[in-house]
């Protein structure tokens, strides 16, 4: 009648696959608990961590829970209480990580209907809700683990990538305020020819890495030369961080879905953790409260 699950934070874009590809990290993300109820409705029953709208209506685990029940025709109540540890508006899949959890959770209760790639659909019907766009690049992924490619949109097929096991996520999240609507509305909508070829390039060349484990090529993939260099500029320290991680030996650097949060890709644990001290001696004196997580892809 009920199930406990940890719903888990993404990374989406990684720089060069913009709505497209996402990657899921091991250790941070919300817990939420499930439960059959005899109401027939859809109730956000305890959020606990943020202050976000408990009705159902309102809330992006709500909204991707009823995409689903609808489309099974289904009559069946859920109480929802989400334990939310990923800030919103953090630029690491917060409210994906709660539609996620919500159509996961409600499909093991109802015996497995769909499977998880049947999932990603209704996930993002939150996502629609959270920021005016039904992206999936932080549900799939949270869905699904690891890396997700969203190959098409319409018809939406999303196809899993393999993982490397030394790849580690260092995450800087400084806390300022960025909603993903806002984020979107700033970049441009026409983009030169030759900025679209350096971006497929790299984009299918990261693909090729994760495929011959390639973690050198996989690094020189982590470019954007499309929506970086206009959200950059939101960020704080964007640049200096960014060249303290190419200094200290990470893959690579970028903005983390729709930002603020960035994050330094690295290969294997030593070279995360000295960039971690480096980010942390580098954010200490900024005036700006900061998050720092170090993370596996799973
Ligand atoms: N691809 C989306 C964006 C992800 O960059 O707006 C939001 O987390």
């Amino acid at each position: 009648r009920e199930i406990k699950l940890f719903a888990p934070a993404t990374v989406a874009n990684l720089s060069c696959g913009y709505d497209v590809l996402g990657c899921c990290l091991d250790n941070v993300g919300d817990e939420m608990l499930i439960r059959k109820n005899d109401k027939k409705q859809i109730r956000i029953s305890k959020i606990t961590g943020q202050d976000l709208p408990m009705e159902a209506d309102k809330n992006v685990a709500g909204v991707a829970a009823k995409a689903l029940l609808t489309a099974l025709g289904e009559s069946q109540g859920f109480d929802i209480e989400i334990e939310k540890n990923i800030k919103a508006g953090s630029g690491i899949g917060s409210s994906a990580a709660s539609a996620a959890g919500a159509v996961f959770g409600i499909n093991k209760l109802l015996g497995t209907p769909f499977s998880n790639i049947e999932l990603i659909k209704f996930a993002m019907e939150g996502e629609r809700l959270a920021s005016g766009n039904a992206h999936a690049d932080n549900v799939a992924p949270a869905l699904l683990g690891g890396f997700s490619l969203v190959k098409s949109y319409n018809p939406l097929e999303v196809l899993s990538l393999p993982n490397l096991p030394e790849l580690r996520m260092l995450i800087l999240h400084p806390q300022i305020e960025l909603k993903t609507k806002d984020s979107r509305s700033i970049i441009r909508q026409n983009l030169e020819l030759q900025k679209a070829i350096n971006q497929w390039g790299n984009l299918a060349a990261l693909v090729s890495a994760l495929y011959t484990k390639d973690y050198e090529l996989l690094g020189r993939s982590l470019k954007d030369e499309i929506i970086e260099p206009v959200r950059s500029i939101l960020i704080p320290y964007f640049d200096e961080l960014k060249t303290l991680s190419a200094a200290n030996g990470a893959l690579g650097f970028g903005i983390s879905g729709s930002g603020p949060s960035v994050f330094a890709m690295c290969k294997g644990d030593k070279t995360a953790e000295k960039l971690k001290a480096e980010f942390q001696e580098f954010y200490a004196d900024k005036n700006i409260d900061f998050d720092l997580h170090l993370s596996k892809i799973n």
